[in-house]
């Protein structure tokens, strides 16, 4: 299995060395910066002889390398600054997913393709247009992500193991996303149990300010350690053909009325990429949420050529 990194950033190659580190396949990371990729890639290489594991990893700046892969992963482009919406990044990201998606429709046709590249939404819609592949085939790791601080953040709040957190978030990766306390269980009780609604809208808003809370933090760049992993495991469903349901940025062709977009909702995953797209029970409200987010996306797309 060739799994190819497109962009040795941040998360690109902590991505790389989940993956490889999991043994889920030989990795290829690329980066458009002279070195960069190859130098990683030793670098990673090194540390076989201490982990006292013999994966395969290599690096480089050339894309044309990227032939033949079975799985890609696009991180490549620019990461938030403070202040800044990952819609602002639209433009810029744009010009870099199109040169990327170019080249894998060229070397790669078979190859499921994961975007990671914000705004993850609207970029996924991007890369299904220029590539041409099939909507099973190229699809978005955001909501994963979201749904994970979710997890994490009720965990915290109740003083449990985050494992005994059943999560759910579904919508764009963005403030428009929908963390659904009502479908958010604890061992199989409902998160409302546990809290009131005001500490319930209180997790919500901590969630969906998650991402910005870190850019804060760190002052340049974006999260990383979370959202290799989170690419990580969508890998592994595929690799292994778990058929996991995860939640992805899904194209969706009527499911949940919702049409010609791509946006967060849970999908079955296995070895041909979204096997299903789970449509949950929501309510009117819950919908009506989802389908703004939806537009939101939509307006987004038509802006790119
Ligand atoms: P980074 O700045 O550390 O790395 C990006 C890398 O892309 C750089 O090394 C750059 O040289 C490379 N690059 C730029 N143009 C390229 C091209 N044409 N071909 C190959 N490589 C190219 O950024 P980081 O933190 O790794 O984030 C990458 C992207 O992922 C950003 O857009 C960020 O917003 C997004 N992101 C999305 C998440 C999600 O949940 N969907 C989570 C975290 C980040
Ligand atoms: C995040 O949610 C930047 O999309 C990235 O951390």
């Amino acid at each position: 299995m060739k799994i190819s990194v497109i962009g040795a950033g941040n998360v690109g190659s902590l991505a790389a060395m989940r993956i490889a580190g999991d043994g889920l396949g030989d990795v290829l990371l690329i980066d458009i910066a002279k070195g960069l990729a190859h130098g990683k890639a030793l670098d990673l290489e090194d540390a076989r002889a201490i982990l006292k594991y013999n994966y395969n990893i290599k690096g480089s700046d050339d894309i044309r390398q990227i032939r033949d892969s079975d799985i890609i992963v696009i991180t490549a482009g620019l990461a938030r600054k403070p202040g800044m919406s990952r819609e602002e990044l639209l433009s810029k990201n744009a010009q870099i997913l199109k040169e990327v998606c170019l080249n894998i429709k060229e070397l790669a046709k078979q190859a499921i393709v994961i975007v990671v590249t914000n705004p993850l939404d609207i970029m996924t819609f991007y890369a299904l247009k220029i590539t041409g592949f099939k909507p099973e085939k190229v699809f978005g790791m955001g909501i994963s992500l979201d749904t994970a601080r979710f997890a994490n953040l009720i965990a915290k709040e109740l003083a449990i193991p985050v494992t005994d957190v059943e999560a759910l978030v579904i919508g764009a990766h963005g403030e428009a996303m929908l963390p659904l306390p009502r479908f958010t269980k604890i061992k199989g009780v409902l998160l409302d149990e546990f809290i009131d609604e005001k500490k319930e809208e209180l997790l919500v808003s901590r969630t969906i300010n998650r991402g910005a809370e870190i850019v804060e933090s760190l002052g340049s760049g974006s999260a990383f350690f979370a959202p290799s992993a989170a690419i990580s495991a969508i890998v592994r469903a595929i690799v292994k053909d778990e058929k996991r349901t995860i939640g992805l940025c899904s194209y969706l062709n009527g499911e949940y009325g919702i049409k010609n977009t791509c946006i967060g909702v849970p999908c079955r995953i296995g070895k041909n990429g979204i096997e299903k797209v789970i449509e949950l029970d929501l309510t009117k409200e819950e919908l009506a949420r989802l389908v703004k987010s939806s537009d939101l996306v939509a307006s987004a797309q038509a802006q790119l050529a």
